[in-house]
């Protein structure tokens, strides 16, 4: 078995993507001396390489490489090594043009940018062995290794190819799948619009069409790309075991939302050996460290709550949103050290040295364009002592309070045409529950609905629109038991194939809601209802209302207005030894704290009133001991209880009683135990 931790790293990961090649070999030598300077201890390396190392095809140059490899090891740097199959060689695409990926609409993309792959062609497939051999027959035992990289961002940008090589792979996919054609038929609801098929050789890719495609279709084509990706991820990976054995294998995930939604992480959080994540900040209005929560906690979730690492963030600015700020002072190390809180074994960065040419001139690097000289560089070389000070958190795991159930699958079939309404959206429910969640300084674990969640005393469901009979009686058993689960609207509709549910909505919630809903009643741009209960609670909501009829459950609050005035909105079914609350409406950010502050009350999970908004608390456990994480993302100077003294690893003081959190600081205590 492979190892799950980069071989010989004895510190957390402390680094950056490393692209030497963009430089002369005398500026290597400045490299590494500054990596000394700033504490990197690991870098990525070669991710972008494949043209460098074979300039034409079957001939290699691995000579800068081997040069590479022998400075970092000489100075100490440990190197997680690239594969570089996300950017094929121009000699390649002009042998093998048909392996440039091609649109829904039928274009095809040309060379020039990155990434530009077709997962199905077999051309591809053989030179992506060919260089990953190579590779591993080159570098697999040198003692600078410690980590592969294989490929980069699968699904990003290109999340599907439509080309002929891909259609007969689909065809090939759904066989293996299904059997017969007529198991398609069934699954897909071919009866409809007439689509019915008698051979597998008629099914296309769900290419441009008149109207809508058949959304089982396109559900399954988005679990075909995914299902291709990961086909091509292992035949890298199981290269890499067999020639460079006890060498973990990563490739770097993108879990935020709001940047990858292509990939079903569960399923590659199972084939990786060690997770590793590239996050930045979103700068959309919205607090940037919640995004970063969200997406780190979903990591650590698909890593089974392992230890992750942090494979690329920024210190600065990024170059590919409209406007790219810079991060504020303090804001990299509160960052970096969030990810840490919530399970990362490190902080590394795109990238190391601030490119002068090129598409990614104006995205911020450890060394800027300004050199040493600079607020980033004395930050980085400041964040490096920081983490070089948290060594021994190693190995302990985030505690987590509650669980969010979340499926690729269900989103997937929520972006679908022809939904009772455009304004509901799956990622906005998700986001706007962990936001209430985290505001109520709730650690959360993201798990899949068929996941055992019977050690969480509160389990939220935001829009599981699509959902299995199985998930359906894991929810029943695990409220039967004791357990308080709390479930948005547009949940427990669909099956699999994105067919309703026989008998009334919420199919397989049904029971353990204790209510059927009639109708949805989407509501208007701008148009608002108020939902209200006998004890004078009144909160506000919008997008969507439900004709819901209760058969069990009691209603907590009701519609007082708009088109399902009189009947309920928000409900609450005793059932067995637990409690399941429904709300069929788009409750804003006091609304969703109103119905969590009650089911947590259920769920016996005490409030924490002497935490401040936007301090954020997260605690490690293991066996060095217990850690507790406070970032402080305000203006003003805080303080966290302790129940027990400690010592502050950034710092090296004592600590007790309340624990002071300057303004944008952090601090990280171990506590006395
Ligand atoms: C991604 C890529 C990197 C770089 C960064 C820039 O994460 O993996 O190569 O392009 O984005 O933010
Ligand atoms: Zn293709």
């Amino acid at each position: 078995m492979p190892d799950t931790t980069p071989r010989g790293l004895t510190r957390l990961a402390f680094g950056g993507d490393y692209n030497p090649e963009q430089w002369p070999e005398s500026v290597w030598q400045e490299d590494v001396r500054l990596m000394r300077e700033a504490g990197v201890t690991m870098v990525s390396v070669g991710i972008f390489s494949w043209a460098l190392l074979e300039p034409s095809p079957g001939t290699y140059d691995f000579g800068w490489l081997d040069r590479l490899l022998d400075l970092l090891h000489e100075h100490g740097v440990r190197v997680d090594l690239g594969t570089p199959t996300v950017v094929p060689p121009v000699w390649f695409y002009r042998a093998h043009p048909e392996a440039l990926p091609v649109t829904a609409e039928g274009v095809r993309y040309e060379f020039g940018s990155r990434a530009a792959v077709c997962h199905s062609n077999a051309d591809y497939r053989a030179a992506a062995a060919r260089i990953t051999t190579a590779l591993a027959e080159r570098y697999g035992s040198h003692p600078a290794l410690a980590l592969w990289h294989v490929h980069n961002e699968y699904g990003v940008p290109v999340s599907a190819c439509y080309c002929d090589s891909c259609a007969a792979h689909f065809r090939r996919w759904l066989a293996a799948a299904y059997g017969t054609v007529d198991a398609v038929n069934e699954a897909w609801g071919t009866a409809f619009w007439g689509q019915r098929y008698t051979d597998f050789e008629q099914i296309s890719p769900p290419r441009l069409t008149p109207a809508t495609v058949n959304p089982a279709q396109a559900l399954d084509y988005k679990r075909f790309a995914d299902a291709t990706m990961r086909e091509n991820f292992r035949m890298e990976r199981d290269i890499l075991h067999r020639l460079s054995p006890g060498v973990p294998v990563t490739t770097n995930f993108m879990t935020a939302l709001s940047q990858c939604d292509s990939v079903d992480y569960w399923a590659w959080g199972r084939e990786v050996d060690l997770v590793t994540n590239d996050h930045y900040l979103i700068t959309d209005g919205r607090r940037t460290h919640v995004n970063l929560a969200m997406a780190a906690d979903l990591t650590r979730s698909v890593a089974g709550g392992a230890p992750w690492l942090l494979l690329e963030h920024s210190t600065s600015g990024v170059n590919w949103q409209p406007r790219n700020p810079a991060k504020a002072p303090g804001q990299m190390a509160r960052n970096s050290l969030a990810h840490v809180a919530r399970g990362s074994e490190g902080a590394m960065f795109f990238q190391w040295r601030q490119s002068r040419r090129g598409a990614e001139k104006f995205h911020s690097a450890m060394v800027p364009h300004g050199g040493t000289g600079t607020r980033v560089w004395r930050e980085v070389v400041e964040l490096g002592s920081f983490v070089d000070a948290l060594a021994e958190i190693r190995g302990t795991r985030t505690d987590a309070d509650v669980a969010v159930l979340w499926d690729w699958h269900s989103w997937w079939a929520q972006t679908l045409d022809w939904r009772p309404s455009v304004d509901h959206d799956a990622r906005e429910r998700a986001d706007a529950f962990y936001e209430a969640l985290y505001d109520r300084h709730l650690t959360v674990d993201f798990a899949h609905p068929e996941a055992d969640v019977s050690r969480y005393p509160l389990v939220v469901v935001p829009a599981l629109y699509l959902m299995t009979e199985a998930a359906g009686r894991n929810l029943t058993a695990y409220v039967e038991g004791g357990g308080t689960l709390v479930v948005s609207y547009f949940s427990g509709i669909v099956d699999e194939h994105d067919a309703v549910h026989e008998g009334a909505y919420p199919g397989p919630l049904r029971d353990v809601l204790g209510l059927t809903v009639e109708e949805f009643s989407p509501l208007l741009p701008g148009e608002r209802v108020r939902i209200t209960g006998p004890d004078g609670t009144e909160l506000g909501a919008d997008v969507w209302t439900e004709f819901v009829v209760p058969r069990g459950a009691d209603t907590v609050l009701a519609y007082a207005d708009g088109p399902a005035a009189g009947l309920p909105a928000v409900t609450r079914h005793r059932l067995g030894e637990g409690t399941a609350w429904y709300v069929s409406t788009r409750l804003g950010a006091d609304g969703l704290d109103t119905l969590l502050g009650r089911a947590a009350a259920d769920a016996r999970i005490a409030p924490r009133p002497d935490l401040p908004r936007d301090v954020e608390v997260v605690r490690r456990t293991g066996e060095s001991g217990t850690y507790l994480f406070a970032v402080n993302h305000t203006g003003a100077d805080a303080k966290v209880p302790l129940e027990v003294p400690g010592t502050e690893l950034l710092t090296g003081e004592r600590a007790a009683g309340r624990l002071a959190v300057p303004a944008g600081a952090v601090r990280v205590v171990r506590l006395d135990g």
